[in-house]
C-alpha cells in the first residue's frame, strides 16, 4: 500500500514528525491535493488545508515594458512577497471587436508564466471592468459604438460583448489556477462595482455565473469594494467572498471594523495604497514610508491578507491613461510612479526597505541581495528639425459630414483627429469662434490657413476670436486625453460632440481625419521619407525629429522638455506617451532601456501640439522630475 512505502521513506518520516501527532492519520500524511480555500469557521484561508496568510503587492504588465517583466518580479519577490496582484485590461486585448492581441508586450501567459517561474502566487483580477486608472477602466470604447450602451450593466449588448470576451481570455486562466498545478490563488470579479451608479444584481449575477462555467467550482471568488456599507451593498454578491480596500491612516475604530467584515485572519485589504496617482496640473502625491510601514504592520497582526496597491506602479504609455471626472474632468498623468515602494523605473525605494523590514517580522524573507537600482544614464542634448505633415497621416482619407462625428462615430479609438471645413463668409473683425461648454472632448488645436489660434479645453476656455476670408481653411486638430475609468461618467464620447459655430451659426461640410499617427511612425516615418520642412514659426501641433547615439550599453534613462509645451513622444516607433511639463507636476517622461538601440542611431519623433521652443532638444536625464510634490504623513 502507498502508506508503508511512505513509512519507508527517510524524506517522508521527516515529513510526518513535522505533523503534531494528535491530528496524524496514515492518510493525511499525503500532501492534500491542491487546495485553495476560505475556512469561513475558522475564519482563514487554507492552502493545501493548512492556515495561510498572503502578502501581495500590484503591478500591471500593460505599464511595464516586456524586457522589465523578470526584473520588476524579481525584487517583488525579493521585498517578501508571497503573491503579486495582476489585472488584465480588456481594451488592450481586443483592439476592435473579435480582433484579439497577446502578442509581445500584451503576451499575459508569458507574464504569467514568470511570476510561477518566480514562485510567487497570482491574485487575478481579469475585470472585465478594472479602473486601475486606466483608459476607459479597460472597457474597449468600441463598446460605445453603440451610443445608448448602459457600461456594467445587464445591458445586451454589453454583455454579448463580455461573454465573447470572457470565453477567449478565461480559457487561457484555467489551467493556470492552484488546483489545476498554477499559481493562481483567487480571482476577482468586476472592481468596486458597489461605487457605481447602476447596482445592477443581473450583471454580477451573470459575472458570477460565467466564471463558474469558465473557471470551475473550486476556484476562490472575490469581489473588492470601498469600506462605505454603501459601497458593500451594490458591489458584493452571495457565493462571492467580499474583500475591501483602503489605504493608511484610514479610521479603524472597533464598531467600524466589525461593520467592514475586518475582523480577523480572513480580512483581506486588497488595495492597501502605498501613494496615490497624479493628475496634469496637481501636485505629485506622496506617502510618507513611515506611514505606510506602520498600517501594513497593524494588518499583519491583526492576522489579515493585504495586497499593496501599488508596488509597482509603472508608466501609461502611449494613450492608456485614463482620467477622472471630480466637478470637472481631470487626466491621469504618464507615470504611473504611484509614489510606489519601486519606483516607475524600477528601482527599490527607501519605502520599498521599510516594507521589507515589516515583512521579516511575519514570514522569513528570501535569502539574497535585493537587485540594486538600474544604472541610469544622461544622454545629453538632441537637435531636432521641423516637420509639419499631419494629412499624410490618414491614408484612408478624409470622412466627409456635414457636423462634426464624434472618435466613436468614425471608429477611431485613441488619439488624434483632425476636423477641416472652411470659412463660409469673410470674418474681417474679431468674431468669436466656440463650441458648447464640454463638448470640446478633450482638446481642440484651431488653426486657420495653418496659422494656430490657440487651443478649446472640455472644461476650459471654449472659444476663441478668429479673422479670415471666404474660403480660408480651418483645422481643428482633437486630442483624446483618455477615456474616464470611475464612476458614472465612462461612457467618455471624445472629439466634437457639438456643433463648432461662428458667431453662434455652426460650421458645415467638415472633412474628418482619423490620424494613424502611431502606424505611420512604427514604420520609419519621418526618418525613412522626411517630409520637406516647413518655413512656419513654431507655434501649433507639429512633428519634430532628431536621432542619438546610445553609447555602449542601453540604459533607463528619464527624458525633459526644456521650453517645450504639450505633446507626445516616441522614441524608435514606441510611443513614451504625453508630455505637458507647464501643466505639471511631471516634467520627465520614463524612457526604458529596452527600447533604445546599441550602435545605431535612435530616431526620436516629437508631436509638439503648442509651442516648440526656438532650439529644440531634448535632455536625457538619470532622475525623473516632478514640480510640485505633496506628502501625505499623518
Ligand atoms: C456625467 O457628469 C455630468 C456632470 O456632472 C452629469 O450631469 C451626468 O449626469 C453624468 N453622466 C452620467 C451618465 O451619469
Ligand atoms: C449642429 O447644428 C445642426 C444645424 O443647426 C443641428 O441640426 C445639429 O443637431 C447640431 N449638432 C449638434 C451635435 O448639436
Ligand atoms: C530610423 O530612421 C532611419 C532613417 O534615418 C530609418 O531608415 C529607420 O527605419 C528608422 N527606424 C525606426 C525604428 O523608426
Ligand atoms: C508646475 O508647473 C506649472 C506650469 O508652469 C505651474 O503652474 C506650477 O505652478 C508649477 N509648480 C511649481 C511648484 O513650480
Amino acid at each position: 500500500a502507498p502508506g508503508s512505502a511512505l513509512l519507508s521513506s527517510p524524506v517522508s518520516l521527516l515529513f510526518l514528525l513535522r505533523f503534531p501527532s494528535a491530528t496524524y492519520t496514515p492518510r493525511s500524511a499525503y500532501p492534500p491535493a491542491r487546495s485553495f480555500q476560505l475556512d469561513y469557521e475558522d475564519d482563514c484561508f487554507r492552502k493545501d488545508g493548512a492556515p495561510f496568510r498572503y502578502i501581495s503587492g500590484s503591478i500591471h504588465y500593460a505599464r511595464v515594458p516586456r524586457p522589465a517583466w523578470r526584473d520588476r518580479l524579481l525584487k517583488m519577490y525579493m521585498s517578501g512577497l508571497s503573491a503579486v496582484q495582476v489585472y488584465i485590461p480588456w481594451n488592450y486585448h481586443e483592439p476592435l471587436p473579435g480582433v484579439y492581441d497577446f502578442a509581445g508586450d500584451r503576451d499575459v501567459e508569458a507574464f504569467l508564466d514568470l511570476t510561477a517561474e518566480l514562485g510567487l502566487l497570482v491574485i487575478l483580477r481579469p475585470g472585465p471592468y478594472i479602473c486601475a486608472e486606466w483608459e476607459m477602466g479597460g472597457l474597449p470604447a468600441w463598446l460605445l459604438w453603440k451610443p445608448d450602451i448602459v457600461l456594467r450593466s445587464s445591458h445586451p449588448a454589453y454583455l454579448a460583448a463580455v461573454d465573447s470576451w470572457l470565453h477567449v481570455l478565461l480559457p487561457k486562466i484555467k489551467p493556470r489556477l492552484y488546483q489545476h498545478g498554477g499559481n493562481i490563488i483567487s480571482v476577482q470579479v468586476e472592481n468596486e462595482y458597489g461605487s457605481y451608479y447602476a447596482c445592477d444584481y443581473e450583471y454580477l449575477r451573470h459575472l458570477l455565473g460565467s466564471f463558474r462555467a469558465l473557471l470551475g467550482t473550486e476556484v476562490l471568488l472575490f469581489t473588492t469594494d470601498g469600506t462605505q456599507v454603501w459601497e458593500l451593498r451594490c458591489g458584493t454578491l452571495q457565493g462571492l467572498y467580499a474583500t475591501i480596500d483602503f489605504g493608511p491612516g484610514t479610521p479603524m475604530e472597533e464598531e467600524e471594523e466589525e461593520e467592514r467584515g475586518w475582523e480577523g485572519p480572513g480580512s483581506v485589504n486588497s488595495e492597501y495604497y502605498t501613494g496615490w496617482l497624479d493628475y496634469w496640473g496637481e501636485a505629485h502625491a506622496s506617502t510618507s514610508s513611515a506611514r505606510v510601514a506602520q498600517g501594513l504592520e497593524d494588518m499583519l497582526e491583526l492576522g489579515a491578507s493585504v495586497n499593496m496597491y501599488m508596488f509597482h506602479g509603472g508608466t501609461n504609455f502611449a494613450y492608456w491613461s485614463g482620467a477622472d471626472f471630480k466637478d470637472q474632468y481631470k487626466p491621469v498623468t504618464t507615470s504611473y510612479d504611484y509614489d510606489a515602494p519601486l519606483s516607475e523605473a524600477g528601482d527599490p525605494t527607501e519605502k520599498l526597505f521599510a516594507i521589507r523590514t515589516v515583512i521579516s517580522k511575519f514570514q522569513p524573507l528570501p535569502v539574497g541581495p535585493m537587485p540594486p537600482a538600474t544604472p541610469k544614464y544622461a544622454y545629453g542634448r538632441v537637435h531636432a528639425d521641423l516637420l509639419d505633415v499631419l494629412d499624410v497621416l490618414c491614408p484612408s482619407g478624409p470622412i466627409q459630414s456635414q457636423f462634426p462625428l464624434t472618435f466613436e462615430a468614425i471608429k477611431q479609438a485613441h488619439g488624434f483627429v483632425l476636423y477641416r471645413t472652411r470659412l463660409p463668409r469673410d470674418v474681417l473683425d474679431p468674431t468669436t469662434l466656440g463650441a458648447p461648454p464640454h463638448s470640446v472632448c478633450d482638446r481642440g488645436y484651431v488653426m486657420l490657413q495653418q496659422e494656430y489660434q490657440g487651443t478649446l479645453e472640455r472644461d476650459g476656455q471654449t472659444m476663441l476670436r478668429v479673422m479670415g476670408r471666404e474660403g480660408d481653411t480651418l483645422d481643428v486638430l482633437l486630442e483624446n486625453m483618455g477615456r474616464i475609468s470611475f464612476g458614472a461618467n465612462i461612457s467618455d464620447f471624445k472629439g466634437l460632440l457639438g456643433n463648432l459655430s461662428l458667431d453662434s451659426s455652426p460650421l458645415s461640410n467638415w472633412l474628418i481625419y482619423p490620424l494613424a499617427i502611431d502606424t505611420a511612425i512604427q514604420q520609419g516615418w519621418p526618418h525613412a521619407a522626411l517630409p520637406k520642412s516647413s518655413s512656419r514659426g513654431r507655434a501649433g501641433p507639429a512633428f519634430y525629429t532628431g536621432t542619438f547615439e546610445t553609447p555602449g550599453i542601453a540604459w533607463d534613462t528619464f527624458v525633459k522638455f526644456p521650453g517645450w509645451t504639450k505633446g507626445q513622444l516616441w522614441i524608435n516607433g514606441f510611443n513614451l506617451g504625453r508630455y505637458w511639463p507647464p501643466r505639471g507636476p511631471q516634467q520627465t517622461l520614463f524612457v526604458p532601456g529596452s527600447v533604445l538601440h546599441v550602435g545605431r542611431p535612435n530616431n526620436i519623433t516629437v508631436l509638439e501640439l503648442e509651442g516648440a521652443p526656438p532650439t529644440p532638444f531634448l535632455l536625457f536625464l538619470d532622475q525623473p522630475l516632478f514640480n510640485r510634490t505633496l506628502t501625505a504623513t499623518e
